[in-house]
């Protein structure tokens, strides 16, 4: 019997560093540091970002290897992340993965980041079941929106995506125009839960294929409250609840209608979510009472493995190594790596 490898995952696409050990597709440590310093700037600042990830790296590996309770020697492959992302976080992830696997003398596996996101629902979780193939993941980050049809764990096609910002952005963006720090989307779920999803109507995309439009939205939001705000200084105050809510209503009915959409052009009924906007809890509770409504399976992963953990990428290396797919000291870290 082929024994479990151990792997080592190293997450530095964004603002977080992140270092994993898993034995097989069972996690024995994930360990992030969150980079504060981007609050009071209303999103990451790029050479904040890598200077933090540089402070970090050491730490944050020394503690997942410790946390994991196994040896350096044990460690059977170290998986990073190539890219998309910004080039200075990602560079600091890469060298030291290459460093290490070199002194180490254990093979190297270069991931995509957002197919990391994807693979994450493989990560052994409880109360969790594995997606069944062929199943359409949402991948909702800060970056990134996509509906993508997984038919195995190494081939996977994007049916929709984009056009302007990422469904991460819209609620930063949104959060950012009522005076919030960034990341402003769990804030808006926060509050959005006491308030009102009808109480404020914002302008809705009007793409007709797979793909997304965040940006007229965005502009609706900031029109509307800052024509409320110049008749009352504190309408924001006075209705942040119900903003929230109403914000967070538009950007998941966007995504949800898309999903649908996919469904019956795809005939797919396995639905996966993916990505740091996954965590929103108003998107979860959609998403569910649509899966009751349109008999869909639907898979919600936990929430430490939406956001960006290297916990995903050390499984996504796994799938990659199952084929061989080892990187090379020469690869490089690519900030606009195609999937
Ligand atoms: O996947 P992720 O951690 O990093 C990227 O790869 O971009 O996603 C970060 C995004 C941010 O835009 C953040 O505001 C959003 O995920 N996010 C949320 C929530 N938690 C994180 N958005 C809405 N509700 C949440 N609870
Ligand atoms: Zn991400």
């Amino acid at each position: 019997m082929n024994k479990d490898l151990v792997i080592l995952g190293i997450e530095s696409s964004c603002d977080d560093t992140s270092a994993a050990v898993l034995r097989g597709s069972k996690v024995l440590s994930n360990v992030i540091a969150n980079q504060s310093i981007h609050e009071k700037y209303g999103g990451v600042v790029p050479e904040l970002a890598s200077r933090a990830h540089q402070q970090n790296i050491i730490p944050v590996i020394d503690t997942a290897i410790k946390k994991a309770k196994i040896k350096k020697s044990e460690i059977d492959l170290i998986a990073y992340t190539k890219g998309p992302g910004l080039l200075g976080s990602l560079l600091v992830g890469s060298s030291f993965a290459k460093s290490f696997s070199l002194a180490l003398n254990k093979p190297l596996v270069a991931v995509n980041h957002m197919k990391a996101h994807i693979l994450a629902h493989f990560i052994d979780q409880e109360n969790h079941t594995k997606p069944t193939f062929p199943f359409l993941c949402l991948t909702v980050s800060g970056g990134h929106t996509q509906i993508v049809i997984v038919k195995n764990h190494n081939d996977m096609e994007i049916i929709g995506t984009t056009i302007d910002d990422a469904a991460g952005e819209a609620f930063d963006k949104s959060a950012k125009v009522l005076g919030l720090k960034y990341p402003g989307g769990p804030l808006i779920d926060k509050y959005g839960k006491n308030g009102n999803i009808n109480a404020f109507t914002f302008g809705k995309p009007k793409i007709k294929d797979l793909n997304f439009s965040f940006s007229g939205l965005k502009t609706s939001i900031l029109n509307q409250v800052n024509s409320s705000v110049m008749k009352n200084p504190k309408f924001i105050h006075e209705n942040l609840n119900d903003l929230c809510a109403s914000i967070q209503h538009s950007i998941v009915k966007i995504l949800l209608d898309k999903v649908t959409k996919a469904i019956s052009q795809t005939n797919i009924k396995n639905i996966a979510i993916a990505g740091g906007v996954s965590a929103n809890s108003y998107f979860r509770k959609e998403l569910i009472k649509l899966s009751k409504k349109d008999k869909l399976n639907i898979y919600i992963p936990k929430l430490e493995y939406c956001t960006d953990n290297a916990a995903m990428i050390a499984i996504a290396g796994k799938y990659k190594y199952k084929k061989n797919e080892t990187a090379d000291y020469s690869e490089s870290a690519n900030a606009r790596l195609s999937f």
